[in-house]
């Protein structure tokens, strides 16, 4: 029998407990731990696409699909990149995933079932969609209109080149800077520093860019295609095209002050996406 045919192997380290029976409760408390991740997962997912049954059976199958498949949800609320207390804007919000998301996770912690494993759960303070499209923004109220919203989140139609940004501690943009040209996306990401910095200062303030990465030029092609095909799809007017290499975007938000890191975030698709996880630290 070759190791890989044993049950339960999944890795390197799987591998090593099923050769040492001494680490095997280290492995048995690992994966209780995963099925309970997975399990509330499952239940975050339900939960928050099931918000979109109000708003039509589009916007609960869009919901079911992306909450399911783009890697970046599950991540925000596993790593605990979405703080904790925070006040929240989502510029470029389409539909309002996030702010069900952020609800579900709410309610999940309320019943005292958030894995102990995960890092606190995010429980915002305030939640203020930014978007464009009249569509989506109908879509986001109709699902915050739902039972059990204790979030009460607000969703503004406006273009975010000119949207005014409220004092906060968590701004949020997935995947929305590559539809305004360089001039505008510097503008705008110097507007929320400035609002961020208004944030209270004892809390991280902190914004989650996910920008895709130019310099991988075959996983970029691919989300520009993708972009183009849906932007043409929902009626905009303007296709998104201005990216910028990784290293730029990292360098753009240096100059304004922020402390990056970078998380690749784009596991199980073909794109070549980042999570720029950007802190104002010391400002004043
Ligand atoms: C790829 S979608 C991402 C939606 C959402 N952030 C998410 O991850 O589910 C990009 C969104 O940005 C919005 N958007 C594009 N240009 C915008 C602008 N100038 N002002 C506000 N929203 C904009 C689009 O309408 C669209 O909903």
């Amino acid at each position: 029998m070759k190791l890989d045919d044993l049950p339960m192997a999944r890795d390197g380290d799987d591998r090593l407990e099923r050769i040492s029976p001494a680490l095997a409760p280290a492995a048995s408390a690992r994966s209780a731990r995963d099925a309970a991740g997975e399990a509330a997962w499952r239940e975050l997912h339900t939960a928050a696409a099931a918000r979109y049954r109000a708003a039509g059976r589009f916007a609960w199958h869009f919901a079911r699909g992306k909450l399911g498949r783009d890697p970046v949800f599950r991540s925000l609320v596993e790593r605990g990149d979405l703080g904790h207390r925070a006040r929240v804007v989502d510029i470029g919000c389409g539909q309002g995933l996030l702010a069900s998301l952020l609800q579900a996770c709410a309610n999940l912690a309320g019943s005292g079932r958030w894995p102990l494993a995960w890092p606190l759960p995010p429980a915002a303070a305030t939640y203020h969609g930014i978007e464009l499209m009249p569509r989506d923004v109908q879509r986001a109220r109709a699902a915050a209109a739902g039972p059990a919203h204790s979030l009460a989140p607000t969703f503004e139609c406006v273009d975010m080149r000119r949207a005014a940004l409220p004092p906060c501690e968590l701004v949020v943009i997935l995947d929305v800077l590559h539809y305004v040209d360089h001039a505008a996306q510097s503008a705008l990401l110097t507007r929320v520093r400035d609002a961020l910095l208004q944030g209270r200062p004892e809390m991280p303030r902190r914004l989650l860019l996910r920008v895709g990465d130019a310099a991988s030029a075959r996983g970029f092609a691919v989300s520009q295609w993708v972009d183009r095909a849906v932007t043409l799809v929902r009626g905009h007017r303007v296709p998104p095209t201005w990216g910028r290499p990784l290293a730029a975007w990292v360098a753009l938000l240096q100059e304004l002050g922020f402390v990056v890191h970078s998380v690749p975030m784009s596991q199980g698709t073909p794109f070549a996406n980042v999570l720029l996880v950007a802190d104002v630290v010391g400002l004043a």
